[in-house]
């Protein structure tokens, strides 16, 4: 079998409602960073038509569907998470027409396509936010305006109307002269909060889904969608949060307060999105919701993505991804593997028997996984612990999605310069912590975001070893707008794609495992060695099957645990081997003598 024809899940596991077996049960999604992909024109972006000329690639790697981060007409002061009209693509990224072709091709190929959805925000430059700056037109209630402190001159420091940080840096209020007022914007000031309050503004919002959905695009990762419902003055806090005003709320190191015990998993989010579900997806078939889940708990994640509340498909869950991280997420720690553990078994356990996981360890906000968890210390650990990474989060329950260039082992971008960044989210921080409260020196910030900024990830995906790594043309007078990874030479998709030996070759395998083997795509979830710092095992069992994944999430040699080697008790037999980063000869070997090699992964049928 081809690696997308795929089993059918059994129907018991797990429906939508709609469709009794959705096909993203066991499919794989792919994350597409747009302007970091591939630029077809030499002008150093990433770019529609690029993304089409490589889709022959995606389709041989297996994928379902590609998540395509946002292509809009943007003024890309948080690259394409600022909207300035929904209904047309930047310039940057081509045409509407090149759109058409990227989802007739794609669709052709077998591969849907999930659009970015950025409607907690939009640009300052949307006509939406521009009407609405005069006070008195229809959209003066479109967004959270909000007058002076009392008692204060408008405009002048200390005016604002609460001390929320924006997410960016400095206040999460900006003053505007024309309207005399503040409008809130949870993240740059040039992304004012849309006001979900009002019911034209959340109609606006399902018309322009529905325009694309009947364009042809198969569904939706909605960005930070649980922060649509707001308690903006304080009223009515979230249940199980203690205080009652936002005055309350403790000021951090940076002067400001956090404005997510009032925004995040608010109290008419679930009224919202079955709103939403209702007026754009309710006649529709076969497509996916994903929702960027700041503040869910595995607990509401069930509920959330339980068919019977007619919410979201799925969601991205967070708490796996501040495991090593201690306050700020520029305070990262090394990391201790059974919070790992108890992070994703909470979430697997959440989904036992309603609802459904969604399964990452990068995208375009997190650094490269293998630069955080995994050893790049030689050619030999980098390929393994990649291999090893990836087997456990694809042996997990849930659909995975693998961020470009995860799949060939790209890691961190390696920079040492503040010049070297793009990302403002970085650069923000940089200034705050470092030239405005002094919580960082410049070294160890530097240190701090060569760790975790959000750069890390976007740079251009590595091709071939030329001099742009085949993301733009290499005799282009236009460098790519974010440099290229100086370990192109040994990590590129030409090197990997023959190699059976490759990191490219494993995810393939990885993929064809979860469309071929029902166990993988539903078997139920079962944590073993708890508290064992190197070895994360796991059972997934489904019927009368069951198996065992092991992964060694260390560089050293390590004893088998006691709970994994009586699972083991029998030996390896190499025809059990499902999976393994690992010859089975030499598997058998170690495990005979109870040992486990440095990043040793597989899967076994027991
Ligand atoms: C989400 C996006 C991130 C963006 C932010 C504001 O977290 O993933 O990239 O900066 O929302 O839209």
């Amino acid at each position: 079998m081809t690696t997308r024809q795929r089993q059918t899940v059994p129907d018991t596991i797990h429906t939508n409602g709609a469709d009794p077996n959705p096909w993203w049960a066991n499919a794989v999604v792919y994350q597409i960073y747009p302007r970091s992909f591939q630029d077809s024109n030499g002008d150093g972006f990433g770019d529609l038509k690029g993304i089409t000329s490589r889709l022959e690639y995606l389709s041989d790697l297996g994928i379902d569907a590609i998540w395509l981060s946002p292509v809009y007409r943007s003024p890309q002061d948080d690259n394409g998470y600022d909207i300035s009209d929904y209904r047309d693509i930047d310039p940057l990224f081509g045409t509407l027409s090149d759109m058409d072709a990227l989802l007739d091709r794609a669709h052709a190929l077998g591969i849907k396509i999930v659009m970015d959805l950025v409607v907690n925000h939009t640009s300052d430059e949307h006509a939406w936010f521009q009407a609405s700056r005069d006070g008195k037109s229809p959209y003066a209630d479109w967004y959270w305006w909000r007058p002076a402190r009392e008692g204060c001159e408008p405009g002048t420091p200390g005016a604002e109307p609460n001390r929320w940080g924006g997410s960016f840096g400095g206040s999460a209020w900006q003053y505007d002269p024309v309207r005399g007022e503040y409008y809130l914007h949870t993240f740059s000031k040039k992304q004012p909060d849309l006001n979900w309050e009002n019911p034209d503004v959340r109609h606006a919002v399902y018309d322009m889904m529905n325009w694309w959905m009947d364009r042809g695009v198969d569904g939706f990762r909605m960005d930070v969608i649980t922060l649509i419902s707001k308690c903006i003055d304080g009223k009515g806090r979230l249940p199980g949060e203690s205080g009652s005003d936002i005055e309350d709320e403790p000021v951090g190191e940076e002067g400001y307060s956090s404005p997510w015990p009032f925004s995040m998993d608010g109290p008419r989010l679930d009224e919202f999105l079955q709103e939403m579900r209702r007026e754009v997806f309710s006649s529709r078939h076969g497509y996916l919701t994903v929702g960027e889940g700041q503040g869910i708990s595995p607990r509401r994640n069930e509920a959330v993505t339980d068919p019977a509340n007619k919410e979201l498909d799925m969601l991205f869950l967070f708490d796996h991804v501040g495991v090593d991280q201690r306050g700020a997420k520029w305070n990262m720690v090394p990391l201790h593997l059974p919070d790992l553990k108890q992070a994703m078994a909470e979430q697997q356990d959440a989904v036992r028997s309603k609802g459904w996981a969604s399964l990452y360890f990068n995208n375009h906000d997190q650094p490269r996984s293998l630069s955080r968890w995994g050893d790049t210390s030689s050619p030999e650990l980098r390929v393994k612990s990649a291999k090893a990474l990836g087997l456990l989060l694809h042996m997990h329950k849930g659909t995975p999605y693998i961020y470009q260039g995860e799949e060939i082992g790209m890691t961190n971008a390696g920079f040492t310069r503040l010049e070297q960044y793009r990302d403002l989210e970085s650069i923000n921080a940089y200034h705050q912590r470092v030239d405005e409260a002094h919580i960082q020196d410049p070294e160890s910030m530097l240190d701090s975001l060569a760790k975790v900024s959000r750069d890390n990830s976007r740079t251009p995906m590595q091709w071939d070893d030329s001099r742009f790594a085949g993301f733009t043309d290499s005799g282009a007078q236009t460098e790519p707008w974010l440099a290229v990874n100086s370990n192109k030479a040994q990590i590129n998709v030409a090197a990997e794609s023959a190699d059976p030996g490759s990191v490219l070759s494993f995810y393939r395998r990885l993929i064809a495992l979860r469309h071929s083997d029902n166990v993988i795509a539903a078997g139920v979830f079962q944590l073993v060695d708890r508290d064992d710092e190197c070895v994360y095992a796991f059972t997934r069992s489904l019927a009368n099957r069951r198996v065992l994944a092991v992964v060694n999430v260390s560089s050293k040699t390590v004893p088998l645990p006691v709970e994994t080697s009586l699972l083991l008790a029998n030996g390896i037999d190499a025809s059990r081997v499902l999976i393994a980063n690992e010859d089975s000869d030499a598997l058998a070997t170690y495990v005979a003598e109870g040992k486990l090699s440095p990043w040793t992964a597989f899967v076994y049928q027991i």
